[in-house]
């Protein structure tokens, strides 16, 4: 139907025919003149229908927004003066000698450059998907894709398809499930993530595996989590983490260099679960963000100042402290403020030491806290922090969790406040997880990652000895703050694995209706694996800059997990209910 698209009419093109279809952009009548904006999946043309042609014009008269329509006419230059150098078509304009009308399209329900709330675009998506960013969005998604499949497959990776009626996967949230009208009373449920089935192909013998595999979580949404999203996932075969990580960081060299022309520097920095919630918090750490906690329970573990010397010296507690440059102007009301959002998570306080002058302790610093800690002590504490006249520093005392979310919130909090957050592209791994951590309200123990991490232990016994301080051979991969990925080496041998789920509470009985048809997998042989998964939704919304995963999926839920534009999840007939042998429930 088109002999070009919208974006390719330029001067090269001029007095020929050529014929172009899409949507009316922008529509003007212009004093006897009719410009029609052109928009296809490419980009806009601009078209020029004349007066002289009395049927052409007063069809395009009838024209509106959105109307679909193909024209036929020849380019010719624009006059001086009225180029648009933003689009590549913006040198000429098709003076039009026919217009076919392909479809009429009520008054859109919004302008694509209005202030839409969210609510209205995902009701009529369809029309939002129409506008170029939503278009730009998309199509950067399908070129990471085809870029991911590429380069896979010429490392000879194998693209296998898993089930999607499954059994339960367990990666930490609650599953969707679907029951069977065959089988009444049971349950399929839908993968969290491809977990089992790609570790039972390693089995199978397919070395290297990958897909671009849906995922289903049942949890709390946020902007980067969306109840069915789409994982990068990966399983190698005879493999090892610092393969895995290279692997995966000419990857992303590749994506960026090609979507965003950026060269990133490899390798990428490496620190450990530990470290990291020490220095930053928390275990997604925003890299840009130019200051740093540090741990200075050596300098005040035995100052007269309770408050700090008594966390600092016991074991699980510490006092750490935030530098934030150039920020001693900080108003009564901000710091009031962070400190209320300190008490918020359970602390008792917040103390700051305002450095007008950092020579001199006795008249240069502003804070509740000197009067109780020696000059000695001021001293050390400003010279580990690097701390220069301007700056600000907040302490926190207590056991190290709330420490960590406390300094790991201001610093995140503090930074966007303020601006910190410089421009730029940070990527950093995170390795050295620790195998599992105890939940005070189930009064059990699980994995920071999944059961099948392989823990980091001399002798077997040790798993069940002391799970509290297991490492295990994991890593994610955390860019600007948002965890990307994560994966590790897995178990390979059925004791340890049996082991670790002993661990998590798990009785034979359970592990055995749960996972016995892996670990019966496992008995005819299972090679050294490991492998690890992306959040392909979480990728694009970075790479386009976006504040959500739902500007980068086509036909996202809401917050509250539905569509609003299909209305799902809705009701089912009775007669569906009874096939499927489900009873509605008794109204109280
Ligand atoms: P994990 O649970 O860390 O690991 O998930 C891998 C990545 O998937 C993305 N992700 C999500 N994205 C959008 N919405 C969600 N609800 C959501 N949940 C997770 C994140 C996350 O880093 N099987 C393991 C991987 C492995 O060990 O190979 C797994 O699924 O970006
Ligand atoms: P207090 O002795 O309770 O009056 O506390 C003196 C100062 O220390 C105040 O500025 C409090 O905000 C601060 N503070 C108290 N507890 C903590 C804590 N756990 N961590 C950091 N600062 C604290």
């Amino acid at each position: 139907m088109r002999t070009y698209y919208c974006n390719e009419i330029n001067e090269s093109k001029i007095d020929t025919e050529v014929q172009v279809c899409g949507w009316v952009n922008k529509i003007r009548d212009h004093g006897g003149v009719i410009f029609i904006d052109l928009r296809d999946i490419k980009g806009l043309v601009q078209i020029i229908v004349n007066p002289d042609d009395k049927n052409l014009f007063s069809l395009a008269e009838s024209i509106r927004s959105e109307f679909i329509i193909s024209v036929t006419g020849k380019p010719r230059s624009r006059p001086k003066g009225s180029e648009n150098l933003k689009i590549n078509s913006g040198k000429v304009e098709i003076v039009s000698s026919s217009i076919s009308l392909l479809s009429r399209a009520e008054t859109p329900p919004f302008q694509f450059d209005d202030d839409v709330n969210e609510d209205s675009r995902l009701k009529y998506r369809v029309h939002d998907l129409k506008s170029m960013k939503m278009q730009k969005n998309l199509i950067a998604r399908s070129n990471v894709v085809n870029i991911i499949r590429s380069y896979l497959s010429k490392l000879d990776f194998l693209e296998i398809e898993t089930p999607i009626l499954t059994k339960a996967t367990p990666e930490g949230a609650r599953d969707y499930l679907v029951p069977s009208r065959v089988n009444q009373g049971e349950f399929y449920a839908l993968p969290q993530s491809p977990q089992l089935f790609k570790q039972m192909l390693m089995m199978s013998g397919y070395e290297k595996y990958y897909q671009i595999a849906k995922c289903f979580r049942d949890e709390d949404l946020r902007a980067d989590r969306q109840p069915e999203f789409t994982q990068l996932d990966l399983e190698i075969s005879f493999t090892s983490q610092s393969e895995i990580i290279s692997l995966i960081e000419n990857l992303f060299e590749k994506i960026f260099n090609e979507i965003l022309q950026i060269k990133i520097d490899l390798p990428i920095q490496k620190i450990s679960y530990h470290d990291a919630m020490d220095r930053f918090g928390s275990d997604r750490p925003d890299m840009r963000i130019p200051f740093e906690i540090k741990n200075i329970s050596e300098i005040v573990k035995d100052s007269d100042f309770k408050v700090f010397s008594k966390p600092a010296s016991e074991n699980g507690q510490k006092v750490s402290a935030l530098c934030i440059p150039s920020a001693a102007k900080l108003s009564r009301k901000d710091i009031d403020n962070y400190t209320d959002m300190a008490i918020s998570k359970g602390s008792q306080g917040l103390a700051y030491i305002k450095c007008n002058d950092v020579n001199d302790i006795e008249g240069g610093l502003q804070s509740p806290i000197i009067k109780f800690l020696d000059k000695h002590t001021i001293e050390k504490i400003l010279k580990n922090l690097g701390a220069l006249d301007g700056d600000i520093i907040f302490f926190s005392a207590g056991p190290d969790s709330l420490v960590n979310n406390v300094l790991g919130s201001l610093r995140c909090k503090i930074a966007e406040d303020k601006d910190l957050v410089k421009d730029d592209w940070k990527f950093v791994w995170i390795t050295d997880f620790p195998m599992f951590d105890y939940d005070k309200e189930t009064k059990k123990w699980k994995c920071l990652h999944h059961p099948f991490t392989m823990p980091v232990f001399d002798n077997i016994k040790d798993i069940n000895i002391m799970p509290n301080s297991l490492l295990s051979k994991s890593y994610d991969l955390v860019l600007n703050g948002t965890e990307l990925g994560g994966g590790s080496i897995r178990i390979n041998d059925i004791d340890i694995q049996n082991e670790v789920f002993k661990v998590l509470g798990l009785t034979e009985e359970e592990i055995n209706n749960q996972f016995g048809f892996f670990i019966n997998s496992m008995k005819y042989g299972c090679p050294p694996h490991g492998g690890i998964a992306f959040g392909l939704d979480r990728i694009i919304m970075l790479l386009t800059k976006s504040n959500s995963i739902r500007e980068v999926i086509a036909f996202p839920k809401t917050q509250t997990a539905s569509c609003s534009l299909t209305n799902a999840p809705a009701s089912i007939s009775k007669d569906q209910m009874r096939e499927l042998g489900l009873k509605n429930k008794e109204k109280e």
